[in-house]
């Protein structure tokens, strides 16, 4: 274990499950968490119950929607702004929707949260994350992403939208995201590395907009694992010494694991790449 004492971290959807679990743990440790999360009083809330249960008066909210790339760019205006470092920041907030929605940015939800959110967010921050190296970058992904595909043609889902696949879809998005980031900076001393949480009892599908999607989580309560065991791969390649240079993989239950074999194929990695640069308006 690195010491984390003095280190900053930032974990979006902080506020609850996995991502709430992550930030109590790293607070633990010393480390300044900074929750981003997009409901002040939610994350009020969970900010005070840390600070309560570590003792981290350091523990910092900070706005952040993902479904708003203008709130994206706020939030990293005002981090940097604040703090003059940054070691670890994880990505971990995800939504799944049940019916076809449209942000203000006229982008389809689950891939605006789950994936285009994260991208802008690390972007923006690539240049403190490089200032502040040895740092570290962790995506939180999903095994569903097996049941994911990537069409170019229609990455909003105008022509035909189901809320599990889209959501799949952004999943196998961030993973094939995240090994191409790692080898983009390869030689910076900034990490990359994706989650796969497994199956945890939280909140996700709770604003999904279906009935069926709450109802089937609820059911499945006794075979999800707790959140805090949730969190403990994110927790682990946030501070461990073990994967100090590790880069490019996925993890789950804190070892490394394979991703659908699609995944590593540069070519798409590469193509997606640019589509994302593309549609966020980002200049290469
Ligand atoms: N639970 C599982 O079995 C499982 C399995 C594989 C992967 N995952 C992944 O694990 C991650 C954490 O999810 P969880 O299971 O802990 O679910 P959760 O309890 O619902 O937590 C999701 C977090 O994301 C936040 N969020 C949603 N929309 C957002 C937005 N527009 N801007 C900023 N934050 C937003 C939520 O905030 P609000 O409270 O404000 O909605 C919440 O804090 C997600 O990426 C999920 O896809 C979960």
């Amino acid at each position: 274990m690195s010491d984390m004492k003095g280190k900053i971290c930032i974990v979006t959807g902080s506020n609850s499950g996995i991502g709430k679990e992550t930030a109590l743990a790293l607070a633990n440790m010393g480390t300044t968490v900074v929750l981003a999360v997009r409901n002040r009083e939610r994350g009020e809330k969970v900010r005070v119950e840390i600070i309560n249960e570590t003792g981290n008066h350091a523990t910092d909210l900070m706005i952040c929607d993902l479904s708003s790339m203008d709130s994206v760019r706020q939030f990293t205006k005002e981090f940097m702004g604040k703090y003059d470092k940054l070691d670890v920041l994880i990505n971990n907030a995800g939504a799944i929707f049940n019916k076809r929605q449209v942000t203000t940015d006229g982008f389809e939800r689950t891939i605006a949260v789950n994936y285009l959110g994260h991208f802008l967010l690390t972007h923006e921050l690539l240049t403190i994350l490089k200032s502040s190296a040895p740092s570290r970058v962790i995506n939180v992904s999903s095994g569903m992403h097996k049941t994911g595909n990537i069409d170019f043609d229609d990455l909003q889902s105008e022509r035909s939208y189901r809320g599990m696949k889209v959501y799949a879809n952004s999943k196998l998005m961030i993973t094939m995201y995240t090994y191409e980031l790692a080898r983009r900076l390869e030689g910076t001393e900034i990490t990359v590395n994706v989650v796969e949480p497994g199956f945890v009892a939280t909140n996700l599908g709770r604003n999904s907009g279906s009935r069926l999607y709450s109802l089937m989580y609820r059911l499945m309560r006794p075979i999800q694992m707790k959140a805090k065991k949730g969190a403990e791969t994110s927790v682990y390649l946030a501070s461990s010494d073990e994967v100090k240079s590790v880069t490019g993989k996925c993890f789950s239950k804190q070892q490394q694991t394979k991703t659908a074999q699609i995944t590593y194929n540069q070519e798409i990695q590469n193509r997606l790449w640019y589509a994302t640069m593309e549609l966020l308006g980002l200049n290469s």
